[in-house]
């Protein structure tokens, strides 16, 4: 069997040229597209993300505020840095980057940013348009996921997919996505019972767990499509969920890096471009 590579750096690439093309029309227009990034506290993972959002940002041409709070910070203070970014008119996006830390409030966080600036689609009220089949935004490693299937020419018409993973940033929209694009979902979590017998029916498998070579060959159904979103570090070299070997059984397969990293940023640009064309 061989196994066609999705390069979601290539196609993520292709997208951000499009969008700095809808920049340059919006600035055209005096409009520049500009997207607040919170981080709180110093978490090395979460400060590589923030940095390759903000260089993305610039690179396509738009404003990029990355506001960097202490570890300590207060949720007043949080909230009070996110009402600051809701009333700046010349932000058009806003992302608290998650996970926050233990002592603050996450789900109040995120409900304290205006919906028409919630980039990430995690407020309640973007959430459930999105259960609802309402036009809204997205979240960007969903999305991502499912642009990747289309680029791939991947069809999802009846087909069986699983998800493993039940986070609301991954899982449950991923989950959502799948049954619009008229697939039969099953959602496998840390509870699933004999997890094997679920994947090996999936056509289509995405895997949301964050553990390196988590899935193996045996759980795959031949020539299945195999997304890729788990993302962890092995003697520093960065690793996804499924094993190389995997390969050997799928029908196509995303690679870390260079699979869905790069296209949830592509959807974060265009989802704040979508608010700033709302604006302009
Ligand atoms: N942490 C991991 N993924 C994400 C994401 O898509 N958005 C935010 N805000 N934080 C994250």
């Amino acid at each position: 069997m061989t196994c066609m590579k999705i390069d979601g750096k290539a196609i993520a690439l292709s997208i951000r040229e499009e969008i700095a093309a809808r920049v340059e029309a919006l600035k055209e227009k005096g409009v520049t597209p500009g997207l607040a990034v919170i981080l709180v506290g110093n978490d090395p993972a979460s400060e590589i993300y923030v940095r390759n959002k903000g260089i993305a940002c610039e690179k396509a041409g738009m404003r990029s505020e990355i506001i960097r709070l202490p570890e300590d910070t207060t949720q007043e203070a949080l909230e009070s840095e996110i009402a600051r970014s809701n009333a700046d008119g010349g932000i058009d996006g806003i992302l608290v980057q998650l996970p926050l830390p233990k002592h603050l409030d996450e789900r109040r966080a995120l409900n304290a940013i205006l919906p028409e600036k919630d980039v990430d689609g995690f407020h309640p009220v973007n959430a459930g348009k999105l259960l609802a089949g309402e036009k809204t935004v997205v979240p960007c490693t969903p999305k991502g996921c499912m642009r990747l299937l289309a680029e791939a020419g991947i069809e999802t018409e009846g087909k069986e997919a699983v998800v493993i993973g039940r986070s609301n940033i991954v899982g449950k929209p991923m989950a959502l996505l799948l049954t619009q694009a008229n697939c039969t979902v099953t959602v496998c979590h840390t509870r699933t019972r004999d997890l094997k017998a679920h994947t090996r029916r999936a056509d289509i498998l995405v895997s949301s767990v964050g553990k390196a070579g988590f899935v193996t060959p045996d759980m795959v159904k031949p020539g299945a499509a195999v997304i890729d979103v788990g993302i962890s570090r092995v003697d520093g070299k960065v690793c996804g969920d499924v094993a190389p070997e995997v390969a050997e059984v799928a029908g196509a397969l995303t690679p870390v890096p260079g699979g869905v990293g790069p296209m949830t940023i592509a959807m974060l640009l265009e989802n704040a471009v979508e608010a700033a064309e709302c604006r302009a």
